[in-house]
Formats: C-alpha cells, structure tokens, sequence
C-alpha cells in the first residue's frame, strides 16, 4: 500500500489500462476507470477483469470488492472525481502505416471541454505510445484551447510510457526495467514518484519528447533483436550448426554483446573485421539460398551515414576543411575500410582543400609500420596528414572531427577560434565549452 492514496482516472480499459487499474487499487488508490466500450465496463463493475491475464481475474475481483474501484463512460464526472487522468487508449497503425490517433484527439478534446468547468490543477498522464511531439504539440493545445487553461499552471501534462508485456502484465507492471517520467513540472514529477516511486526500478525524469521517443526506440531494438536471432537461426540451419548453443554463447558476453557498447550514437562502423565478416556472412548466406534481409541492409544503413556526414560538410559551403581522426577507431592506426577515409577521398573528389590529423596514424607511418598500406592503398590521403594537431586546425574553415581522443579533444578547446565550424562525428562529452560553430552529425 502506497502512503499517500489519491484520485486517479483512468482512460481506455484495454490492456494496458485494465492492468494499471487493478494495480493502482490495489496500491491503494481510489480508481476511477472510464472507457467507450459499454461490455468493458460492465464487466469491470461485476469484478470481472476485460482482458485475459495471469492473476488478472482475481485481482480485478479483489480490487472491485474493496470499493476503490468504479467504473463510468461518463468523462466529465471521472475528470471532476480525480486529481490525476491516465490515458491508456488505443493508437493503432492506420492503413498507411502511421498512427492512428483518433482515439486519442477524441478524448483529449473532451478532456479540454471538462476541465474548463473544473477546479483545481489537474494533470494528464498519457501512457498511450504516441510520435514524439503528440503530448506537447497536438494534445496540450487541445486542452488548453477547450479550457482555456494554461499547462504547467492549471493542469500538467506528462508521458510515461509503458513497458508491460502481454501475458506477464502484472508482474511486468510491478517490475519494469525502469519508470520513464516526461514531465515538465516538479508538480508532476512529484506526483508520480509518489504514485511509482515504491516501484524496485530505477526512475528516471526526463523531456516529454525523450519519454515518447524512448517507448519507440524499446519496442524497435526488441524487434532487432528478435529479427536478428531469426536471421541467425535460419543461416545457422542451412550451415547444420545449431542455433541455440551458439546464441546462448553470444548471449554470454556481457561486455560486448549483451551491454552498452555499440549502442551510442556516432559515426559509421568499419575497420579490418566489422565489415568484411558482414560481407562473408552474407556471401555464405547467398550460398545457401538463405535470405537475411536485416543484415544484408547493414552496409547499405552504414553508407546513409557516412552521405550524411558527407552533405553536411558540404552544406558548410567551405572548401578549406580539416579531417581530425583518420582511422577507423581511435587509439588504433587501421586505415583498413575505415569510413573516415573513405569521407575523405569523397571531399578530394569534389575538390575540397583537405588537411588531415591523426596522431597514430602519423606515428606508425613515421615508423613504418602502416606506411606500406598508405602507399599501396591510399597515397593521395597519406600526402596530406600533417603531424600538427595546431597547424591543421589553422588551415581549415571547416574541422570534422573523428577522432574520439580525450588528450586531442582537450587541445581542440584551446585551439578552436570563433570563427571555425566544427562537425562532430565522435561524438565530444561536452561541446558547450567550446567558442567555435558547432555542429552535430545527426545530435
Ligand atoms: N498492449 C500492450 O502490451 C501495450 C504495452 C505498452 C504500451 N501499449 C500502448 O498502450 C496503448 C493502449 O494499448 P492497449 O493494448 O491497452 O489497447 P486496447 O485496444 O486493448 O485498449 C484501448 C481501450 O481504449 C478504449 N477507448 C477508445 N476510445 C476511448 C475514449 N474516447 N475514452 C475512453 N476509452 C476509449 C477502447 O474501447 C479500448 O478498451 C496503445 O497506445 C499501445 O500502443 C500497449
């Protein structure tokens, strides 16, 4: 049981709502569920759970016997008994692909007409997946124009999205991987930490944007990851290995595989391994008459980025640039398919004036050690490194930095003047010292 018990509406009985309801009653909340549909509504108030659920039927029995639990399709009186609305209505796909949002627009223009006669603050919890943007830009002005009322003043309005699975809502609700709060007020914020702060998970406040987006970016990284055990299942078949015992092994790597690593955001992937065992593998797999249509994509995905970073620098309309990192990771002088070069022979062939900067890659040429690759290989790039990090900075109006270096990014933010552009490809930890344009590749 939570200390403090509140008020709580909750719009749309489906999945996500029903769960949230008999949750947050038997949290010891007074619940209010209010939907459309006549059937979900009357079963609710017989004690009867909508949707079919482990634990479901006799927590909704319990939750309802014990009087915090009513149900309405009357919006307004729901609206006028709580202090807090979740809104859990469907968004599905339309026929084009978007979302559907009409289900949404609807009750949140009542929600407007509702408040207009309410008082006291209210806020507005929406717990449906919606686009980035939806919360802030469509249903926070429908709101305000139907109640005349101001956000952040008169009422708030947040995005927490939901992470519960169907089968194991209830467990998956008492257990999320974290709680996600968009919200804008400490209000609100406040609020709903009472309300999920018991929860064993880490809570996070964030921007109603970022909250949206997350919810998004959840869903497609599990569908990757199921895509890719498929793909890897059905090369594995036709190579008569056997697929479990192997993902079960990548699954064990915890450093690599199965952690962090790879999953910021940057720029394109390359070196001496990473791109030719992708291509090695789809060779097997075309061999074999196996399609993998998600890593056959990979290389095509991997060049969409390196054309971005290409246009952007040429959207800077400079010809004097400078390259800052040459090698496919810093810390390393591998020029092998490393996709700065390959940026860099495409600025050469549009006849851009190129100074290029890597430490190790100067050094292992002065050495001997990569020389032979860059002769062989890549004699008009070798011809412009220049071993000083100073003197390139001076030649360039426009810097693209590669490297992820700390000792170089440090000298970068005495170096760089004003009236320099900078285009981030590392990403930098922190750009806002620096007295130059900054620009990030796709942040
Ligand atoms: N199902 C899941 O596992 C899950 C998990 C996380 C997030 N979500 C998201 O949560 C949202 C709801 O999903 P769901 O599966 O519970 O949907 P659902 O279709 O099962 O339920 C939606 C409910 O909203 C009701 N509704 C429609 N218009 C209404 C209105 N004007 N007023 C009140 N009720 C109204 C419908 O009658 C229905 O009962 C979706 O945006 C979905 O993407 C779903």
């Amino acid at each position: 049981m939570v200390k403090e018990s509140m008020n709580i509406s909750i719009f749309g009985l489906g999945y996500v709502g029903a769960v949230s309801l008999a949750c947050l009653a038997r949290d010891g909340h007074r619940v209010i569920g209010v939907d459309v549909d006549r059937h979900k509504i009357d079963l609710i108030g017989r004690g009867k759970s909508p949707i079919i659920e482990e634990g479901i039927q006799e927590l909704m029995e319990q939750v309802v016997a014990s009087g915090r639990v009513t149900v309405t399709d009357e919006l307004v009186a729901a609206l006028d008994a709580s202090e807090i609305s979740f809104v859990c209505v469907g968004t599905p796909s339309a026929p084009n692909g978007s979302q559907s949002q009409g289900a949404l627009l609807k009750v949140t223009k009542e929600f407007g007409e509702a408040l207009k006669n309410k008082n006291g603050r209210h806020m507005f919890v929406f717990r449906s997946t919606v686009v980035p943007g939806t919360v802030e830009d469509l249903l926070a002005p429908l709101i305000e124009q139907g109640s005349g009322k101001r956000r952040d003043i008169d009422f708030d309005v947040c995005f927490q999205p939901e992470f519960l699975r169907e089968g194991s809502s209830i467990t998956d609700y008492d257990n999320p991987p974290f709680t996600i709060v968009g919200a804008n007020t400490d209000h609100a914020r406040n609020k709903l930490r009472t309300i999920f702060g018991h929860l064993t998970c880490p809570f996070h406040v964030t921007t109603v944007r970022s909250a949206e987006m997350v919810k998004y970016c959840c869903n497609n990284f599990h569908t990757v990851k199921i895509t890719y055990a498929n793909e890897v299942a059905r090369l594995c078949e036709a190579l008569k290995v056997n697929p479990f015992e192997v993902m079960d092994l990548v699954c064990q790597d915890r450093q690599l595989n199965i952690s962090s690593a790879y999953l910021k955001p940057g720029f394109a992937f390359g070196g001496s391994c990473l791109p030719k065992d992708l291509r090695a593998t789809l060779y097997m797999a075309k061999q074999h008459d196996v399609n993998l249509p998600l890593l056959a994509s990979l290389l095509h995905s991997n060049q969409v980025h390196i054309d971005r970073a290409f246009e952007k620098i040429m959207s800077m309309g400079a010809r004097k640039i400078a390259m800052i990192g040459l090698a496919f990771k810093s810390g390393t002088d591998d020029l092998r398919e490393s996709p700065l070069v390959t940026l860099a022979e495409r600025l050469l062939g549009k006849g851009m004036d190129l100074a290029i900067y890597d430490g190790e890659v100067s050094l292992s040429r002065l050495l001997g050690a990569n020389k032979r690759y860059i002769d062989e290989h890549i004699p008009h790039i070798g011809g412009l490194l220049h071993p000083s990090l100073p003197k390139v900075v001076t030649h360039a109006d426009v810097l693209v930095l590669g490297s992820r270096d700390a000792l170089v990014h440090a000298e970068l933010q005495t170096l760089l003047q004003p009236n320099h552009r900078l285009i981030d490809l590392a990403p930098l930890k922190d750009p806002s010292g620096l007295t130059c344009v900054y620009e990030g590749l796709c942040w």
